[in-house]
């Protein structure tokens, strides 16, 4: 060896032995400062062991009363993670879906699950018909962000209902503080329908031309409310919707004045035929204007985007998510 080469293999060696004491040493360092966080996640991870096919198990079941995430497993083994409220009203709430609206000028176009994504049309009165099957999408961490739809819509047999409006891009931690508005249901009126949204859409099937405005409505339940009142749930629709709407309530499956299926009407009554201006999700057909109403959030900016004036919903209801929750 020459002394050239010598002192190469020299440099390399130590180069080596430097480069190779970072790895395992960086770990260590990170570790401790890390700690609490990854403790956090453990413990969220270690709700896998949980067997449960609602948050109002879990809460019952295994003791846990804090907010946040949880797996949950279907009647057919079916694995998934939501959000439990286990704080409101005693607990036990599972986040089933959200209606979320990205674009209100996109009149049933890509995003508007709840009604129709391929345009308003007569031929295709059900439109994307997710009120009623049991096609699930989006994720728990995205439901402010885009609409979500979990097995737990269709599997859980429930009771109540509780409606969280939050404002889009809120994070999960963040939800209930956000919130602009937060009810629940406590008459148990799920039992009449079924136990779930999935059974009481197909005994009210969301569907162009099923019936006439009123008199072939839904139920309308009375809610109790955890955040807001009967006045301020009117003040997010438009005055003209104020006038034909009672708070209060929630409401399934409203028909127009031009039999346009929509599918909730949130901490309201309708007594009128306009429900295309405080409903949301829907069939796919809305006659009026077409195609100005066809979409998740129907006609929400019917009188300008977040003007609050004549039909018009407030901008902080159109820019909120709606989040349905079983017990
Ligand atoms: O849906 C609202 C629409 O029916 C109102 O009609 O004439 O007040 O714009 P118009
Ligand atoms: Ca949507
Ligand atoms: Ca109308």
């Amino acid at each position: 060896m020459t002394f050239q080469a010598f002192l190469l293999t020299i440099t390399l060696l130590m180069a080596f032995q430097t480069s190779n004491t970072s790895p395992l040493d960086s770990v260590k360092k990170i570790g401790p400062t890390n700690a609490p966080k990854v403790a956090k996640v453990d413990e969220i991870r270690n709700r896998a062991q949980f067997i449960a096919r609602s948050c109002k198990e879990v809460r019952e079941v295994y003791g846990q009363s804090e907010n946040g995430l949880y797996y949950l497993t279907t009647s057919t083994g079916v694995v998934y993670q939501t959000f439990c409220d286990m704080t409101t009203a005693g607990g036990g709430w599972t986040l089933v879906a959200s209606v979320h609206e990205d674009n209100i000028y996109g009149k049933c176009t890509v995003g508007d699950r709840w009604t129709s994504q391929q345009g308003n049309n007569a031929n295709w009165p059900q439109g994307e018909g997710n009120w009623a099957n049991r096609k699930t999408f989006g994720t728990v961490e995205a439901a402010t962000d885009d609409d979500f739809k979990n097995p737990g819509y269709y599997d859980i047999v429930a009771e109540d209902m509780s409606v969280w409006h939050v404002p889009n891009n809120t994070p999960v931690n963040h939800w209930k503080l956000a919130a602009i508005m937060r009810y629940h249901t406590d008459r148990r009126f799920l039992h009449l329908y079924g136990g779930n949204l999935y059974s009481l859409f197909h005994r009210y099937p969301v569907e162009y031309n099923v019936g006439a405005h009123l008199s072939d409505n839904g139920p309308s339940i009375p809610i109790v409310y955890d955040l807001g009142d009967k006045e301020s749930t009117k003040m997010f629709y438009g005055p003209y919707s104020g006038a034909e709407i009672e708070g209060g309530f929630i409401s399934f499956r409203a028909i127009n004045y031009e039999r346009a299926a929509t599918a909730i009407c949130s901490g309201v009554k309708p007594k009128g035929g306009n429900a295309e201006t405080y409903c949301i999700g829907g069939g796919g057909f809305f006659p009026e204007g077409n195609p100005l109403q066809c979409g998740d959030f129907t006609a929400f900016a019917w009188n300008g985007y977040g003007t609050h004036v004549g039909w018009s919903a407030s901008k902080q209801m159109l820019e909120s998510a709606v989040l349905l929750f079983y017990r």
